[in-house]
């Protein structure tokens, strides 16, 4: 798929191989600004621009850290989902990939010390009405709690995604991905994903490297012919947003 389609010396075939998949998003990313095509990128801060959302932020964040999650500490998540719904008491099923192993074993672990559930316990906190769902590879962390339920999955692969959704049935107002960090995980995710978000439901994959921004930039641009969807620039890293809403001042209406 990347390597030129001609015949020569295979050295030189396989430096140019490496190039196209080094340069391939940089360069569409390019083609797709030097035609004025607008892939807008936001700032996490523009989601708290009002007193209001600040104080809701504030408590998002408290909840994420009394827990033990990073999406407050590292980064600056609090910021966009204590602001994205109207009402965050009209919220009700979430469901979050990565409940957050701390078999140091495992990859996208949270170290050691890391707080299986941190995440879904603080979203049922906040989203008072909603169920909180959540799912991940290792089996060893799956629990229940009140509002909570969890399940296994491999975001690497189809069918354990699709066995998934339809274990847990109905529609969701978020589907958050903080699996694999992968990009191939993260477009099975959504792909599926897409069948299973409410009218108006919102999907975000959390935890983009600043290096693939190139890549996330171009997969957005493309559905935002049709959609709203834009990349998040978060304190240290993107962050890719997706939602079938009416988006309206920087929020679901
Ligand atoms: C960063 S942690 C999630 C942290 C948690 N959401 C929080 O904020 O407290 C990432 C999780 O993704 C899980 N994971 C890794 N690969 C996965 C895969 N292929 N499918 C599903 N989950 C995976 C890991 O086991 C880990 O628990």
């Amino acid at each position: 798929m990347y390597a030129p389609s001609v015949a020569g010396n295979s050295k030189i075939k396989g430096k140019i191989t490496m190039d196209n998949i080094i340069k391939i998003f940089p360069l569409i990313s390019l083609m797709i600004s030097k035609l004025g095509i607008e892939n807008k990128i936001v700032y996490s801060k523009s989601f708290c621009n009002k007193n209001k959302k600040l104080k809701d932020a504030i408590r998002l964040k408290k909840l994420f850290d009394f827990y033990g999650s990073d999406k407050s500490k590292l980064h600056d998540y609090h910021l966009i989902y204590s602001s994205i719904f109207k009402n965050s008491n009209k919220v009700k099923k979430i469901l979050e990939i990565g409940i957050g192993t701390n078999d140091t074993l495992m990859l996208s672990n949270m170290g050691k010390f890391g707080k299986p559930g941190a995440s879904l316990k603080a979203y049922r906190d906040y989203f008072k009405k909603s169920r909180i769902y959540g799912a991940d590879i290792d089996k060893k962390i799956l629990f229940k709690d009140k509002r909570i339920l969890t399940k296994y999955v491999d975001q690497t692969d189809h069918q354990s995604i699709r066995k998934l959704f339809k274990s847990y049935g109905d529609r969701f107002d978020l589907i958050v991905d903080d699996g694999l960090h992968s990009h191939i995980a993260n477009l099975n995710l959504f792909i599926h994903s897409l069948k299973f978000l409410k009218k108006g439901g919102c999907f975000v994959i959390e935890d983009i490297s600043l290096k693939s921004k190139t890549i996330w930039l171009t997969i957005s641009t493309i559905l935002s012919f049709k959609h709203k969807c834009f990349l998040i620039k978060c304190k240290r890293s993107y962050v890719f947003f997706f939602t079938n809403r009416i988006w309206r001042d920087g929020r679901v209406v």
